[in-house]
């Protein structure tokens, strides 16, 4: 099968950091199908020759076991192609068109890693040109749209050039392999299904952790903050897969139909909950890994004003009759302690204590997205240290984990999110993308809380970089008789 990839913002951050290497990992795993072309477009006057030999210089920082040999580099280089384009102007689409046509490949995939205000002109300008072909694959990147009204629109003017099963809607968090664990740990098990509930399950926490700040990306996260940033999209698919009931099939309308499900059922949100269960923060300076690093206010392209949420944390339940009841917290912020993503399912305790008081973290499942990716189940087991407890006396249980780590399991074999997902597009999988009415769903539901924010000035609260968050945090999952797992 041959096939044109085409990356709008081919010069672009997410291009060098995430998309070129994954292409060249896919391509030395031998997965990336031959006769392959990757076209970089971007608007720099340089030629393929040039854009070649900047690739060249950006893969000699890539951390050794992924950086390629010389040799390696020269067979990638071969499908590397640079073509200059202003997306604003339609004559460069008919160049496009005609590098395209000097092969005519079974699939073409437009992937478009621009700034989100160029998505409807690239797809109107693909449209005007006649490359919306039905072979034609469209990858857009989050975010689509800053409310539900934008990104209506912009869904509306896809949908006017390609059909629903040409657009492939990426959520990175989809392609981590501990998310495709998850849905192979609850629909490839019977053990977890018949206590995936709310007569088992107390609580879910689903922790997004980074230590990173905003880097360069101050401008940008200025206008999105972390709702828009992380919630609306990654933690709300982190829910939805924990959430949703089994799919009648593993295709992709069976599995979308059901995270939709998941998504309509969460718990509308009042004037009270959003006053309680929210809990939005920003750092201030502070110290990570032993280094002192500025507060948010005086980052690179951030206002020294700036009300723009770094955190959040907030409670919610999934008003269905599996869930009912069953509070999940989701949790995300930028300069936290440590990168830490996790999901928590806290089973209830025993009906009936026989043993000793029941310590530390157990009766929970954690599923560990990074920086380890695994599966960790925490139980209570007889101790060793038995000897002075008297005859009769209950004994003291002490807790214990199985652990399994998926690097270690599987080693060499694991693919990266963004390799998994680039080849998905070109095998043409749908399954891991996001389907238009969840997205909107998604901000339908996240609005409120923006709506909430405008008016409520004062709520934002501040932490130190290097914490866990703002104090209320802890006080809001507090009031439900429970902590963070960190906590416990
Ligand atoms: C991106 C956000 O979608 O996800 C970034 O825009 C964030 O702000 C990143 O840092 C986190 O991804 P990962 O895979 O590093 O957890």
């Amino acid at each position: 099968m041959s096939f044109d990839l085409v990356l709008f913002g081919g010069t672009g951050d997410l291009a060098w950091r995430k998309l070129m290497p994954a292409l060249f990992q896919a391509f030395r795993h031998g997965t990336l199908p031959e006769g392959g072309r990757i076209i970089a477009v971007g608007r720099d006057d340089i030629s393929s020759e040039h854009y070649r030999a900047l690739m060249q210089s950006r893969f000699d920082k890539v951390e050794l076991p992924k950086r390629p040999s010389a040799e390696e580099f020269g067979r990638f280089a071969a499908l590397l192609e640079f073509v200059r384009m202003d997306l604003s102007k339609p004559k460069d689409y008919a160049s496009l068109a005609t590098a395209l046509h000097t092969r005519n490949a079974d699939t073409v995939v437009m992937y478009v890693a621009t700034a989100p205000s160029l998505f409807t002109t690239v797809c109107e300008q693909l449209g005007a040109a006649g490359l919306n072909t039905p072979n034609t694959r469209v990858v857009l990147e989050k975010p689509l749209g800053h409310d539900l009204a934008s990104n209506r629109a912009i869904n509306h003017t896809v949908l006017e050039f390609f059909e629903e099963k040409q657009v492939f809607r990426i959520d990175h968090y989809l392609g981590k392999p501990a998310v495709q664990n998850l849905f192979a740990l609850r629909f490839g098990n019977a053990l977890f299904e018949p206590l995936w509930r709310r007569e088992h399950i107390a609580n879910i926490q689903i922790t997004i952790a980074e230590d990173l700040g905003v880097e360069k990306r101050g401008s940008f996260y200025e206008t999105t903050g972390a709702l828009r940033d992380m919630v609306q999209n990654h933690a709300l698919q982190l829910l939805c897969a924990i959430g949703m009931e089994p799919p009648i099939n593993s295709h992709a309308d069976a599995i979308r139909d059901e995270k939709l499900k998941v998504l309509r059922s969460l718990k509308p949100w009042t004037v009270e909950s959003l006053a309680q269960d929210v809990v939005r923060g920003q750092y201030t300076s502070g110290n990570i890994d032993g280094g002192k690093v500025p507060g948010y206010r005086d980052e690179l392209g951030v206002s020294p004003q700036s009300n723009t949420e770094t955190f959040v944390a907030l409670r919610t339940e999934i008003a269905n009759w599996r869930w009912a009841g069953v509070p999940f917290y989701i949790r995300t912020g930028k300069r936290l302690a440590g990168r830490d993503a996790r999901i928590v399912v806290n089973f209830r305790p025993t009906p009936h204590a026989i043993f000793n008081s029941q310590i530390g973290m157990a009766n929970c499942l954690v599923i560990n997205l990074q920086p380890k990716d695994g599966l960790e189940l925490h139980l209570l087991a007889q101790g060793q240290n038995n000897r002075q407890s008297r005859a009769g006396a209950p004994q003291a249980l002490v807790p214990v984990q199985l652990d399994l780590d998926f690097d270690k399991r599987f080693g060499l074999e694991r693919v990266g999110a963004y390799e998994r997902l680039l080849l998905d597009v070109i095998d043409d999988r749908l399954n891991l993308f996001v389907r238009s009415d969840e997205q909107e769903e998604a901000w339908r539901w996240v609005e409120p809380m923006l709506d909430f924010w405008a008016s409520d000035a004062q709520g934002l609260r501040h932490y130190a970089a290097g914490t866990w968050g703002p104090s209320a945090s802890s006080a809001m999952i507090a009031r439900d008789g429970y902590c963070w797992s960190e906590e416990s």
